[in-house]
């Protein structure tokens, strides 16, 4: 049998310290530190933890050539091995361990940016449980926990010095843009129309044109700028209450501004999977309507090899979708929220998405604001929520 590393691979010296009552008696601080191995391999679903040894045998073996497992057993102790390929951090020829990392070599990731984008993604986190955990241990406020934030603005001269430009008179998109607010208080019994849903997606997501750039390569014009004009992230969607439609995952066809059925689900499976999508942030779980940001890595790097840039190209591309589809919702007088906040994993999973070559960078979500605020907005300028 052959062998070669895994194509990308991160071992970070990992720090955990634990406090144990017993070192305070002995008059010290009372911390325990410990250090592991963490490998974070992104063919592989989890992280896993590695030894020191089996630490050097990642370090001798070439991600590169295949050598035969013999010749490895020779130079490092055969249990060592055994548990790397179990681990798949080793990986053995014509696996599936070996299928996964040819199918990530073959996506063209940068590895600082596979690695950064594996560690980020969430599987069943519940982030109020988290945050109503924390506060029940912690009784300090923000501040007294974090200490005072960098000021609003970086200042480079005084104010004296200051070059005044001139106010920009008030137009239209002056108005769209005040109105635009993170909405947290969604009318849970209203339902959106099929043309406002259609409208905002069009405004956002849907391609104007298909232009012939190169023989085989197809580049979309859309409302957002998109790096290399790939166009690389589309719309996949929650359906809650959207008259017409069924509640269901679809995906959005861009160029026939179509929505692609893939599951239909019933009212209390919609509901638990927005709570799961959204990490359990209860706010926002009476929107009508999420909208799932997601990238296809393979389209961008296919342009963009190993490319230092590509996976921040795409995360920007994500912005632009996020901004357009938050002012195309107001506009109609809807409101919208994004949130990076999300179980990836989940999403994946309920999408049928191969998270090696494409996954969600975010949630949005728009619908009918509720009349009353139960939840805070950041509205200082009183533009939704008048002062009483
Ligand atoms: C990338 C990104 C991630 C965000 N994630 C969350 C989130 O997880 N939860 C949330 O309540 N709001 C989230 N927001 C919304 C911000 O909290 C909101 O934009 C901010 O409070 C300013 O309010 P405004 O959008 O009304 O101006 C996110 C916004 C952005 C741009």
């Amino acid at each position: 049998m052959r062998v070669r590393r895994c194509a990308i691979l991160m071992l970070e010296p990992r720090e955990t310290l634990g406090f144990h009552l017993a070192l305070l008696a002995d008059g010290g601080s009372g911390l325990q530190r410990s250090v592991d191995w963490v490998a974070i391999a992104p063919h592989r679903r989890d992280e896993t933890v590695v030894t020191s040894t089996e630490r050097e045998v990642l370090v001798d073996l070439s991600p590169s050539e295949w050598i035969e497992l013999e010749a490895l057993a020779a130079k490092h102790p055969h249990e060592a091995i055994e548990t790397l390929v179990t681990k798949e951090l080793v990986i053995a020829e014509a696996s599936d361990a070996d299928a996964r990392d040819r199918q990530l070599r073959e996506t063209h990731w940068r590895p600082a940016a596979a690695v950064a984008h594996a560690a980020s993604r969430w599987r069943g986190v519940d982030t109020e449980a988290a945050d109503r955990e924390f506060a029940e241990v912690v009784e300090e406020t923000l501040l007294q926990r974090l200490g005072p934030p960098p000021p609003p603005v970086r200042e480079r001269a005084p104010a004296s010095q200051r070059l005044r430009l001139p106010v920009a008179d008030a137009t239209p998109l002056d108005a769209l843009l005040a109105q635009r607010v993170t909405c947290r208080n969604f009318d849970a019994s209203r339902a959106l129309t099929q043309a406002q849903l259609a409208a905002v997606l069009y405004r956002t997501y849907g391609a104007r044109a298909v232009d012939d750039f190169a023989p085989g390569v197809q580049l979309l014009k859309k409302s957002v700028p998109s790096a290399g004009g790939l166009h690389a992230t589309e719309a996949y969607l929650l359906v809650r209450r959207v008259e017409g439609i069924e509640p269901g995952l679809y995906h959005y066809h861009p160029i026939d501004h179509a929505l692609e059925p893939i599951r239909r689900l019933d009212r209390d499976e919609a509901a638990a999977l927005a709570r799961r999508f959204v990490a359990a942030q209860s706010y926002f779980l009476d929107a009508p309507v999420f909208v799932i940001a997601v990238s296809r890595f393979g389209r961008n790097f296919w342009k963009y090899r190993n490319h230092a840039k590509a996976y921040r190209a795409l995360i920007l591309d994500v912005g632009h979708l996020s901004q357009t589809m938050y002012l195309a919702a107001t506009e109609l007088g809807l409101a919208a929220f994004i949130t990076a906040a999300i179980n990836e994993v989940d999403i994946e999973e309920a999408l049928g998405l191969d998270p090696l070559e494409e996954g969600p960078l975010a949630v949005s979500g728009f619908g009918v604001r509720a009349r009353d605020c139960r939840e805070i907005e950041f509205d200082p300028l009183h533009v939704i929520w008048k002062k009483d």
